[in-house]
This record gives C-alpha cells, sequence and structure tokens, in this order.
C-alpha cells in the first residue's frame, strides 16, 4: 500500500470517530461576543490544544487581550512548502432559540446533516484539516509538507487580537500560501474555490439631542428629534439607483472586467430559487448589476441595527433624546476602510442638525481580498477538490469577510487558499446551522490530498 492509500484507508477507519470529535466541539458554546461565555470559548480553545498535541504536535495556546489563538505546528519538510491552516473557533450567538429544531449546542443529526451552532461555521470546516493532518501522522508516519496550525477565537467579532498576533510573530508564522475553509460551494456537488471576499466597515451612529425625552405636542417642530435627523441620514447614504452618496466612496473600486462578468453569467445562478431559500418576494440592488455582482464584487450598505423612541406596546407621544443605528459597508478590491471612515464622518458632519450631537465609533474594518488564479498552490487545490467531488472547483467570488486574510497577504506575503466545504444554506449566523457530514468527510479527504499535492511544488518557485 502507498502513502496515499494508507490515508485514504485511516480516513475510511476513523469517520465514526472525527464525528463524535466534531459534536464535541459543538457542544461548547463559544460565543465570542457574549463576555459571560468567555470561559466557553476558553474551553473550545483548550479542546484543540489538547487535541493537536495528541497529534504530536508542537502547541501553544497564546495569551491575548481577549480569547486566546491557539498555534500548532508539525515538522519542517525539506524541499516541501509550509502551509499555514486558518480557522475560528468562535461562533455567532444562537438568538432566536425558539426557532431551533434541536438545541444550538447538542448537536443532532437529521439526514445526513449535523446541527448546530457552528457546524459550518467554522467548527466542522476548520476540523477538515486536522483531521487529514492526524490521517498523515498517524498513517503515513509524517505529513508531506510543513503544516502550521492558527486557529483564534475572535473572528466574527473582527479578528483585531489574532491580528496583533499574526504582527507580533510574522517568522514565527512565515509559510508559501495560507489554506482557510470558511465558506462553501456554489451547490450542492458544485464544488468551488473562491478568489475574493469582501471587506467590512462597521460603525455606531449615535445621535444625542434634547437633555431629556420630550413631549413630541409641546417641543415638536421645533426641537430637532434625533430620530427624524437619523432617518434623514441614513436615507440620504443610497440613492434612487442603489448608489452609496459617501463623497468618494467608488474612487478606489476595482471594476468587474467584461471577461469576469461573463464568467459569472455562465455559472447559471439561478435566482428564483436563490429567492425562495431565502423566503423573499422581490430583489433589488444597484442598478446595472446583476444579483451575483451586486453579492460578490459590489461593494454595499447596509443597516444592522436601528433604535431610538418608543419601542413598548400601543403609542406614546414622545420625541425621544437619542437615536442610534449600527451600519456597515462591505468593501470591495481596492477601497480602504481608512477612507471609508474619513468619507463617513464627512458625510455626517455635512449633514448635522442643529441641537443634534453625534457620535461615530468604528467596530470592525477589514479591506477586501483578491487572490490570484494563477499561482501552483490553487492548482494544487483545484486537483485535490476534483479528486474528491469528482468534478473540477468553480471559481467564485463571495460576499462575506474574513477579517484576517488581508492580513495574510501584508505581514506574510502570503496568498490564502479559500476552500469551502459549506453550502450557502447552511444557516451561518442563523437558527439551525447545519453542515452535510458527506461534505465534511469530502473535506477531509480534499484537504489530505492537498498536503500530498502541494507538496510537489518545490519551495524555490514559491520563494521570493
Ligand atoms: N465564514 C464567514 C465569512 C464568509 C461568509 C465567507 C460567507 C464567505 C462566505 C465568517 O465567519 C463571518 O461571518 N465573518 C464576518 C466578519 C465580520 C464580523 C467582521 C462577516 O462576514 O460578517
Ligand atoms: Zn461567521
Amino acid at each position: 500500500m502507498n502513502e496515499n492509500e494508507q490515508v485514504e484507508r485511516y480516513l475510511d477507519e476513523n469517520r465514526q470517530r472525527f464525528e463524535q470529535e466534531l459534536y464535541e466541539l459543538l457542544r461548547i458554546p463559544s460565543i465570542s461576543t457574549d463576555n459571560r461565555r468567555a470561559k466557553d470559548v476558553r474551553r473550545a480553545a483548550k479542546w484543540l490544544r489538547d487535541h493537536l498535541q495528541g497529534l504530536g504536535l508542537q502547541t501553544e495556546l497564546i495569551e491575548t487581550t481577549g480569547h486566546p489563538v491557539v498555534y500548532a505546528e508539525s515538522a519542517p519538510v525539506a524541499g516541501a512548502p509550509t502551509l499555514l491552516v486558518y480557522g475560528h473557533y468562535d461562533v455567532q450567538p444562537a438568538e432566536p432559540l425558539d426557532e431551533w429544531l434541536s438545541p444550538p449546542f447538542e448537536p443532532s443529526v437529521r439526514e445526513g446533516n449535523v446541527y448546530a451552532r457552528g457546524a459550518t461555521d467554522d467548527k466542522g470546516q476548520m476540523l477538515t484539516h486536522i483531521n487529514s493532518a492526524e490521517a498523515w501522522l498517524r498513517a503515513a508516519g509524517g505529513l508531506p509538507v510543513q503544516l502550521k496550525f492558527f486557529l483564534e477565537g475572535e473572528e466574527e467579532i473582527g479578528s483585531e487580537n489574532a491580528m496583533r498576533v499574526l504582527e507580533q510573530r510574522a517568522e514565527q508564522l512565515g509559510c508559501d500560501a495560507v489554506v482557510v475553509s470558511d465558506s462553501s460551494q456554489l451547490g450542492p456537488d458544485r464544488p468551488a474555490i473562491t478568489y475574493a471576499l469582501r471587506g467590512i466597515a462597521y460603525y455606531e451612529l449615535l445621535l444625542t439631542g434634547p437633555a431629556r425625552d420630550l413631549h413630541s405636542g409641546v417641543f415638536g417642530g421645533a426641537v430637532t428629534n434625533p430620530a427624524n435627523a437619523l432617518a434623514h441620514l441614513l436615507a440620504a447614504m443610497v440613492d434612487a439607483d442603489g448608489r452609496i452618496q459617501l463623497p468618494g466612496f467608488y474612487d478606489d473600486v476595482l471594476e468587474l472586467s467584461a471577461e469576469e462578468r461573463r464568467r459569472f453569467a455562465e455559472i447559471g445562478f439561478d435566482e428564483p430559487a436563490f429567492m425562495e431559500r431565502i423566503g423573499v418576494s422581490g430583489l433589488s440592488g444597484e442598478a446595472g448589476y446583476t444579483t451575483l455582482e451586486r453579492r460578490w464584487a459590489r461593494p454595499t450598505f447596509d443597516v444592522n441595527g436601528l433604535w431610538g423612541g418608543y419601542q413598548g406596546e400601543g403609542s406614546k407621544t414622545v420625541l425621544p433624546a437619542r437615536a442610534a443605528a449600527k451600519l456597515s459597508f462591505r468593501l470591495v478590491p481596492d477601497q480602504r476602510p481608512e477612507q471609508i471612515s474619513r468619507a463617513l464622518r464627512t458625510f455626517v458632519a455635512e449633514r448635522a442638525l442643529p441641537g443634534i450631537d453625534w457620535e461615530l465609533v468604528e467596530h470592525n474594518m477589514a479591506p477586501a481580498v483578491l487572490v490570484p488564479l494563477e499561482s501552483a498552490f490553487l492548482s494544487a487545490a483545484a486537483r485535490s477538490v476534483e479528486a474528491v467531488f469528482g468534478t473540477p472547483p468553480v471559481f467564485i467570488r463571495e460576499g462575506g469577510s474574513i477579517p484576517i486574510v488581508a492580513a495574510f497577504k501584508q505581514g506574510l506575503q502570503a496568498d490564502t487558499l479559500l476552500l469551502g466545504w459549506g453550502l450557502d444554506d447552511d444557516n451561518a449566523h442563523s437558527p439551525n446551522e447545519k453542515l452535510s457530514l458527506r461534505d465534511f468527510h469530502r473535506g477531509i479527504r480534499a484537504s489530505a490530498y492537498l498536503w500530498q499535492q502541494a507538496s510537489l511544488i518545490s519551495r524555490s518557485k514559491t520563494s521570493g
């Protein structure tokens, strides 16, 4: 039996255990945004650290001012490249809880899918690379490439601390390419490799008016209402054609080429099915672009939260003292979050109304990423995916953001392979999140194959 066959056999024999281990990790409610869950987040980090240590890797739990980073590395392999695997063990909150068919932190298998918060985003996808490494270590006596694992607990809140660790340890984390599975296939049995992600600029805008809530009959019409002012501001942000009105917003936008638009059109995106899946009766967006172009390659503005004034039952004639919104822009290459922040401040300042103070708090900031399509690692990944899924991957872009990916390019000069094993209807961030167990195992296989394919890329071709 050659090494590949030994690895294959090991994977076959350990399917059940890999699933059980995934369920163990899914039982830990590692919700990064919720401080009351900080102990659970740490428990997930330690679970991973112990697991990687058990495989014989050098491990370290890297403390930060927030949640820890789990680091592990295998032995260097002379002449073969080093790959950095990135993943995140934190999850989004599970609310609304009453919409889950089974409890979010009690994994439940139905029709070949495991349902739990974090199943696809990102515990299941992340584990595929750990399991494939195990197979090589145990069945073949070692990995054909050096692997470094960089697993963080703050992706869902912007990765600020992980980025700091990356800066401080650029040398230790040095690699020839990064591998991330935290995205999706194009659809069932339509594997994909993602070559672009959108960036993000996320803010909270707070408007303050009178010193206290006022009677809207006595004072309304003369005193500026912060909720009215906020509504005006937000409405002014996008025109009737869906164009964002911040000064200079489109200056750095990399336009889609005719060739890329043609490739998007060839993908055969089923718009009615898409609408049905998300339960909408119509779609809207920037004029002149298709739905795929709008989601993958155009910048957007969204209000993510909005409050102010009376929210209770019935009516209350109040002129609220405050109103606020959480808002975000999804960015495309080559927009810069700092430029967006400056433009937003100018935009708000220019529309300031008498009697209103405003405060703008910055949350998540990350530029978009665009991965070059012509790279030996990308070809190796495509071959690995095809070998396992039986069909070559489609090259797609996606609309979500993985904040640290741009920093890998900046800080490590490494491009990232975005190998998504999920599906866009996996309900990431929503109730009833799931992952197909068949795709979990196919992901493990493709990953195992990737290590072997990547080992054939000589280091001299990649460095310098
Ligand atoms: N896995 C997603 C990112 C993603 C989603 C990539 C869909 C490709 C397709 C990730 O966990 C995520 O949700 N990221 C956040 C980042 C934000 C909090 C800064 C996002 O995109 O909202
Ligand atoms: Zn997520």
